[in-house]
């Protein structure tokens, strides 16, 4: 179960780069400014009264750091972080044995939180309001139900659908932070910093393109600034412009807005099988092939952030700038 619970476990490629990318302070933290101002308050007053931090929890779409936040808030207050998500916890049992091991004024990370099953959830309450949890030890009639005190510790959990919390759990947060898309301005400051740290040169021109083309989110930014510096190595001299940066992005089949092809592929479809619209989530998930939570989660949320879906009461619409963006006309 420990093992669940570091991040160097996560060994692919994008985890390992991503960590060494990850700002470790919220003054290296670019973007965010509202969640970030916030944060920087609690934090301050909460080591001025020599208290650990309130429960805090962060929404939003994957990749915008919500993780990072989490180790940034861990070294701030100037204490340990243990990080584990919701699925990977499957008994209450397991989380007992976690938030028994925590020390005073750790951050307990829950990636995911929103997929904790019933009975872990409800384990969570009494821990993140007393700082107890009640264990049941024997069975039946001698069963017993002796009450554990835990070391005051902060909650931070992440989730990108704050719809589907249960009110009990989201109740708790006394922080709640929603995170954005970035800008287009911020991609490009972290896309500066992450060439500096990858040791590529890159100019204004060619930071801009990637920061337009990266979907509001840097572990999109990081991951193409990745690859374009591979184009830039073979191709070119090895340094990223605005040309490098085209020819790498259109390769790679990232379009001017920042979509892939399972984004122009959940607008074609709408627009060619249902019309254009309105059409619901599930329908347009099964047509493409893809899992519903998925295009919800993950794709939906920017195609309408930029006006390319519209959502209606009684669906989805496919807007005049996906028709263009796309290149067909309406019927
Ligand atoms: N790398 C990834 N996200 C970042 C952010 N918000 N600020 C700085 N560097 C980052």
């Amino acid at each position: 179960m420990a093992k669940r619970m570091i991040t160097t476990d996560l060994i692919d490629e994008d985890r390992t780069i991503e960590n060494t990318l990850r700002p470790q302070m919220l003054g290296d933290y670019i973007g965010q400014d509202k969640v970030k101002r916030n944060l920087k308050v609690y934090i301050e007053a909460a080591k001025q009264r020599n208290e650990t931090l309130d429960h805090v929890l962060l929404f939003g779409p994957p990749g915008l750091g919500k993780t990072t936040l989490a180790g940034i808030i861990a070294n701030e207050m100037g204490v340990n972080i243990k990080i584990t998500s919701g699925p990977a916890i499957e008994k209450p049992g397991e989380m007992a044995a976690i938030l028994n091991n925590l020390q005073e004024g750790d951050v307990f990370f829950v990636d995911e939180i929103h997929r904790l099953n019933r009975q872990v959830e409800e384990l969570l309450y009494p821990a993140m309001e007393d700082y107890a949890i009640d264990i049941v030890i024997g069975k039946g009639v001698t069963a017993k139900s002796i009450r554990l005190d835990l070391p005051k510790f902060t909650l931070v959990g992440a989730t990108t659908r704050a719809g589907m919390l249960t009110p009990p759990l989201r109740d708790r947060f006394g922080v709640v932070s929603h995170m954005e898309f970035y800008t287009v301005e911020d991609l490009k400051k972290i896309i500066l910093r992450s060439a500096d740290v990858f040791q590529v040169e890159i100019d204004e021109e060619g930071a801009i393109e990637m920061a337009r083309r990266s979907r509001g989110t840097p572990r999109l930014a990081n991951r193409l600034l990745r690859r374009v510096r591979d184009f830039a190595q073979v191709k070119y001299d090895g340094r990223i412009t605005k040309e490098v940066a085209q020819f790498a992005l259109d390769l790679l089949e990232v379009d001017r807005l920042g979509l892939d092809h399972i984004d122009r592929n959940i607008l074609t479809t709408m627009i060619e099988k249902f019309g254009g619209g309105p059409v619901g989530i599930e329908a347009i998930a099964t047509t493409i092939g893809e899992d519903v939570g998925t295009v919800e989660e993950v794709y939906e949320p920017y195609l309408v952030q930029n006006g390319l879906i519209l959502r209606t009461p009684r669906g989805r619409v496919a807007s005049d700038l996906a028709y263009r963006h796309i290149g067909l006309k309406k019927e």
